[in-house]
């Protein structure tokens, strides 16, 4: 292939939406399938050396708290299949495809089902592993298989959606197989028979009604609402929601409600109940909190920004002060949802400030 796809100690600053300035041992970039024995020897070759391995996709959900002292892998593969039986379209896309490049594109190809999943940033790859979701629409709703190679034993495989162990922002990808696997494709299946979604909050008001809405109405109005409450991260470095939205005991979400008539609360099928993280970080009043060069959106409490020259220490200061006030006040403890990553690989915000 001639040109070289390993790249030694290399800035990650412009593959991580936050823009942090953090370095990588060795970066390969994975574009093709024949590419796969050179990648796999270089495993290899990490692996008998102790050295870590992080498999990155677009880096929309990624803090890198320190330089990284192995390999990571970019996922650059590129391509959608298209294929329908008499009921669905079924996409085989590859795990670098743009994911909010293949919402608009499908919208456009009149093949409808993504399009309340508009302007998520981040590749397809990337998807099953947080089962990405917004209003009322989660991956797990669409992905019928995904396919990658187990970096233990070095084989392809795949497993259905059952298997994906899909749940609110978690998959098995999150689990047991944390680490060992490199999706290199997602399969979707999306019924020629639309259904609407739009029952859910700010899309319920502009659309009232489902029987006449169209796939690029609802587009256009979950476009409209992320770039009004979203900052760009091209524009204003974050990495969407910084925390998991909460779910907290049925008897706690009660007690919470009695003092706070007007907090959101989403009841669960099991009985606990979802809180709204960013409605509880609002309350007590972080919109625009600064550290060093890291921010609470002034628009949207859950997203935390990168003004311009933020360190990950002070995104990491931010966010364990913003976890400390909500406990304070609450008594409810915040999950990130971002994945931190230190010279080892993935860690936590509490390991973290343990090490400081
Ligand atoms: N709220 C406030 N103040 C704030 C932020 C929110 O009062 O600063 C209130 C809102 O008024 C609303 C509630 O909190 O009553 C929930 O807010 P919103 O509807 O904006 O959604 P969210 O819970 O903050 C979740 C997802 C988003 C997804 C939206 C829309 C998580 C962690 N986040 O946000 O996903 O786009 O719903 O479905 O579940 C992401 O994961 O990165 C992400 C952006």
């Amino acid at each position: 292939m001639g040109q070289t796809m390993i790249e030694k100690n290399c800035s990650l600053k412009a593959f991580n939406s936050f823009s942090i300035d953090a370095r990588a041992h060795l970066l390969f970039h994975f574009k093709q399938h024949s590419q796969l024995p050179e990648l796999l020897t270089l495993i290899k070759q990490m692996q008998s050396e102790k050295k870590p391995i992080l498999v990155l996709g677009g880096g929309s959900n990624t803090l890198f708290c320190e330089d990284f002292s192995g390999l990571v892998i970019k996922v650059e593969l590129m391509g959608v299949d298209k294929s329908e039986d008499p009921e669905n379209y079924l996409l085989t896309v590859a795990a670098g495809e743009d994911w909010p490049q293949l919402v608009e594109d499908t919208v456009q190809q009149g093949i409808y089902g993504l399009e309340n999943l508009a302007l998520i940033p981040g590749v397809v790859g990337a998807a099953p592993v947080q089962n990405i979701g917004a209003y009322g629409i989660e991956l797990k709703d669409v992905c019928t298989r995904v396919d990658y190679i187990d970096l233990i034993d070095e084989e392809l495989k795949s497993l259905s959606n059952e298997d994906c162990l899909f749940a609110y922002r978690d998959s098995i990808f999150k689990g047991e197989l944390k680490d060992r696997v490199l999706i290199t494709s997602v399969e979707l299946k999306l019924p020629k028979q639309w259904q609407p979604h739009c029952r859910y909050g700010l899309l319920q008001s502009i659309h009232e009604t489902e029987e006449t809405v169209s796939a690029q109405q609802i587009f256009n109005s979950v476009c409209r609402i992320r770039s009004e409450k979203l900052p760009d991260p091209s524009v204003l470095g974050n990495a969407g929601s910084f925390f998991k939205n909460p779910i907290v005991s049925e008897h706690l979400g009660g007690q919470l409600l009695s003092h706070h008539a007007d907090m959101p609360l989403y009841p669960q099928a099991d009985g606990t109940a979802k809180l709204a993280a960013g409605w509880l970080i609002d309350q007590c009043g972080l919109k625009g909190k600064q550290i060093g060069g890291a921010a609470v959106h002034k628009d949207q409490a859950l997203v935390l920004i990168n003004t311009g020259n933020a360190t990950s220490q002070d995104i990491i200061d931010l966010a364990w002060f913003v976890r400390e006030q909500v406990l304070q006040k609450f008594a409810v403890l915040l999950e990130h949802e971002v994945r931190f990553i230190d010279a080892q690989g993935e860690t936590t915000l509490q390991q973290v400030m343990k090490d400081v």
